[in-house]
């Protein structure tokens, strides 16, 4: 395994481009910005970076809505600001990740307005146009992600257009060998202009039921609940034939050294699983969100990680996600003193881990005054919470008005406690999050147990989630106390001890433990097994 794929032992970091660094006072995080912030990522440690997108967009969607996947959006620079963000990034060692967005275009992207403009358009089967149901309506009764229904009606042509998404995105249909051709090319250009990969946006929504039959009532659905749960996705998403269309994409990456695909596909893990492709021909790393869901309690992910390992392809690689630019902070999520748990778990369990910008400072979700929301999904669906703001302010690079990040107006406010929890302030802090982060990235770095070695539960009482790591005869154990309360946990007997390499608290490195581990509350610790005495 010590000859792992970059991708299989490095670290991802996810940067939210808007957010990250704005170099031209415009509120705006932009590609300059990122590329003067580089060397933080170097000190950071990480490895890659995955930008979310950047590409040409009328922004309904944040740039989830492309106009021109070969284009820079003004707002985030040029293609020139493109490559020397590849050039110095590769200087420094770090990757660079893209987010391609496949399952659908902007509606002011040339193929659609094309598209929409007759029924005869040349490019009017590269979208999903269907006439109304026998008795008037939409087809189906397929449901947006956003809220409402999934089909818009176009009056001037007659036919109404699916949009798994906002009706500014309308979904390609890619089961039209022409689109596929036209996305397959849209990665060369990319992976020719030396990215070294893609994060794939919403794969499991790629193929629609070709029969398009009406998805069925949600019997788990409750009041509360974003409207699109309403129904389960049947017919919508994770069909048989999205496999196909994963493996033609990384056929187009095969033929280019050493570069990663990951995919974005909410599933359970045994139909997750479908997505590594047949002998392993699809995707390298399908993203792993069920820590992202989970309750936070030691039992359940014990029972999460058992049932992941158990369940990954014969050579599959593993890979873990706390958090991202649409979910809830996982500080928010669990507290400060287990954000620091979080941390040391993420980066001591098998498989890659991704990192979303911000967390490795403690950011926590901001709350957005109803006047002040930007995210389409709260304003489509208001007042259930599942506005995606909180976690896509501002990067706290420091203190003053703009934190760093801007001379201008923030596009989302800043965090209330942004003039202390900043990398300035931290990063001199030794005993900060900041430096937990950095310490534990380091370790991972140094060890090859971590970063590639096998994976043993360990037993542990109530509150505590403990683990082996091993690689070439050396075993680390990982001790992490979930609850509030302190713990002990006792070692195997005649196992010779351990010795403590990183605390949460950085403040136990070196403590010898020799039955039993004494754990403080919310406390996590790495210690090196010393072997058997002899
Ligand atoms: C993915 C993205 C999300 C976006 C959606 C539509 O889930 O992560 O931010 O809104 O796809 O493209």
């Amino acid at each position: 395994m010590l000859d792992a794929r970059w991708w299989q032992r490095g670290i991802v970091y996810q940067i939210y481009p808007r957010s990250f660094m704005d170099s031209n006072g415009d509120g705006i995080g932009d590609l300059r910005g990122i590329r003067s912030r580089l060397p933080y990522l170097a000190w950071l440690g990480v490895d890659a970076i995955w930008i979310s997108p950047i590409y040409t967009s009328p922004m309904a969607d944040f740039g989830y809505d492309v106009s021109d996947y070969r284009g820079i959006d003004p707002r985030f620079g040029t293609l020139d600001d493109f490559d020397a963000l590849v050039r110095d990034a590769h200087g420094l060692g770090l990757k660079i990740i893209l987010d391609f967005v496949p399952n659908h275009t902007s509606d002011q992207h040339p193929w659609f307005l094309e598209s929409r403009a007759s029924r005869e358009s040349a490019k009017r089967g590269w979208y999903i146009w269907r006439d109304p149901a026998p008795g008037g309506g939409p087809p189906t009764n397929w449901l947006s992600e956003f809220g409402g229904p999934a089909w818009e009606w176009d009056a001037a042509t007659g036919q109404y257009y699916y949009h798994a998404y906002l009706k500014e995105q309308p979904d390609l249909d890619w089961r039209n060998p022409e689109v596929r051709d036209a996305m397959l090319s849209v990665m060369r250009f990319w992976l020719d202009r030396g990215v070294d990969g893609f994060r794939v946006d919403t794969i499991h929504h790629l193929i629609k039921d070709s029969e398009l039959r009406d998805n069925p009532p949600n019997p788990r659905f409750r009041p509360g609940m974003p409207p699109h749960r309403e129904l389960l996705r049947l017919y919508t998403t994770d069909r048989p034939e999205v496999h196909e269309a994963v493996a033609a994409m990384r056929r187009v990456l095969d033929d280019y050294d050493d570069r990663v695909l990951i995919g974005e596909a909410y599933l359970p893990f045994d139909r997750l699983m479908a997505y590594y492709g047949q002998d392993l021909s699809g995707m390298h790393l399908p993203f792993n969100f069920h820590l992202i869901g989970a309750p936070w309690d030691a039992r359940a992910i014990a029972e999460i990680v058992r049932e992941y390992e158990a369940a990954l392809p014969e050579g599959a690689w593993p890979n873990w996600v706390l958090g991202n630019h649409d979910k809830p902070r996982i500080k928010s999520r669990v507290g400060a003193a287990q954000a620091r748990v979080a941390a040391m778990l993420l980066l001591t369990l098998r498989g890659t881990p991704t990192l979303y910008y911000g967390d490795e400072i403690g950011m926590c979700d901001v709350p957005i005054a109803p006047g002040e929301v930007q995210d389409p999904f709260e304003k489509n669906v208001p007042g259930l919470g599942v506005g995606r703001d909180p976690e896509r302010t501002p990067m706290q690079w420091g203190g003053g008005a703009g934190c760093g990040f801007t001379t201008g107006r923030p596009w989302l406010p800043l965090a209330p406690d942004a003039d202390r929890n900043n990398v300035e302030a931290l990063r001199g802090d030794p005993g900060s999050i900041l430096s937990l982060y950095r310490a534990l990235i380091a370790l991972r770095r140094a060890e090859p147990a971590l970063a590639v070695g096998a994976y043993a539960p360990l037993a542990a009482g109530e509150g505590v989630l403990a683990y082996a790591r091993e690689h070439a005869g050396r075993r680390l154990l990982v001790l992490l106390n979930l609850s509030s309360h302190p713990r002990r946990l006792a070692l195997a007997a005649g196992a010779g001890g351990a010795r403590v390499l990183l605390s949460t608290g950085l403040d136990r490195a070196g403590e010898r433990v020799d039955e039993a581990a004494e754990l403080r509350p919310d406390e996590g610790l790495i210690a090196e097994a010393q072997g058997a005495p002899g």
